[in-house]
């Protein structure tokens, strides 16, 4: 509102990279001047950089690259608030030199997350996929309509799950293996030490598990930690799944792996590159089960992860402690 030739009440600058569910952008737009990208799909670097340039917030997705160019092309950004637990795609060094915080969404989408790594590691031990398929395409004949060894999957009860990365998802999974009975091992950079799950090397993980969940961030130290050799390491009737980040598991090694038959099968939500290229070798490797990163996506949890991400941000933009603050040394900006 103008008066006098002055700007009273000059609410901050927002710019949000997409629409989100529920009803948190409707409230942020009554308390900031709030643009959101108007085109259905996340905006191009272009589109992204020119929004973000006279803004004071930016409310942003992991498909967003906020990285140190973009960053500087925003003189009067002050707070960065992702819709995501995952960081990679933000330059948080850049971010942090700036004194900018960023928000993120740690703890709301545990279970969701944790509920499809198990849909996941059910389907590619149930081969729920291919039997569909088969119903489907009319294969189910009147001789084969109760096949003895039709559809052979593995036992997920009694078996042992690997869970590499322990924080609140990976321990979400481990939760849900003891209710199937499963023994649990769990590897985590810093060997947490929790009830259920026994702590173990990871060389030791790879060996024994005959399931292995993925649920570390990807970071430089954790990018291609499943190579050629650690997926070497695992059991031939081992089944991976992978809910994490793509860049964590080497695609092409897992691919290979699954051709050869050194792995029994896989299932994967995120991919190194996404969308996944329709090259990728993984298209045409057997037993395994894709999605399009679909980890955290149900109704309740999307609207939650939009609201504390709209809460992060207005906190930020008012100096406040943020509920979920990203930067290692912002105490100021971080409230738990
Ligand atoms: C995240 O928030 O980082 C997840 O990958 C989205 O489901």
């Amino acid at each position: 509102a103008w008066a006098r030739g002055r700007t009273v009440n000059a609410r901050p600058r927002v710019f949000a990279t997409r629409n989100l569910p529920g009803g948190a952008l409707a409230r942020l737009a009554q308390r900031v001047s709030l643009e959101v990208w108007p085109d259905p799909g996340a905006p191009a670097r272009e589109a992204l950089a020119a929004g973000a340039r006279d803004a004071e917030g930016l409310l942003c997705l992991l498909t967003d690259r906020i990285d140190a160019a973009l960053i500087k092309g925003c003189p009067r950004l002050r707070v960065i608030s992702s819709c995501s637990v995952g960081l990679d795609h933000v330059d948080m060094e850049a971010a942090t030199r700036r004194g900018i915080p960023v928000g993120y969404t740690p703890g709301v989408l545990a279970e969701t997350t944790a509920d499809l790594a198990f849909a996941l590691l059910l389907a590619a031990a149930r081969r729920i996929v291919e039997a569909d398929g088969f119903l489907r395409q009319g294969r189910w004949t009147w001789e084969r309509r109760w096949d003895p060894d039709g559809f052979l999957g593995r036992d997920v009860y009694g078996a042992t799950l690997g869970v590499i990365g322990l924080g609140a998802i990976g321990r979400a999974v481990a939760a849900r293996a003891r209710g199937f009975g499963m023994r649990v091992l769990g590897w985590s950079r810093s060997l947490r030490e929790l009830e259920g799950v026994e702590p173990v090397e990871l060389s030791e993980l790879l060996a024994e598990a005959q399931f292995v969940s993925v649920h570390v961030a990807l970071t430089p130290e954790t990018r291609g930690l499943l190579d050629a050799a650690a997926l070497a390491r695992m059991r031939e009737d081992a089944i991976l799944v992978n809910t994490a980040r793509g860049g964590i598991v080497d695609e092409a090694a897992l691919a290979a792996a699954l051709r050869g038959g050194r792995l029994a099968a896989a299932a994967l939500d995120v991919f190194a590159r996404e969308p996944l290229d329709t090259a990728s070798p993984l298209l045409d490797a057997p037993n395994l089960v894709l999605t399009p990163h679909i980890g955290s996506a149900s109704v309740a949890t999307r609207s939650r992860m939009a609201e504390l991400a709209v809460e992060n941000l207005v906190a930020g933009l008012e100096g406040r402690a943020m509920p979920r603050c990203a930067n290692p040394d912002f105490a100021d900006f971080a409230a738990g």
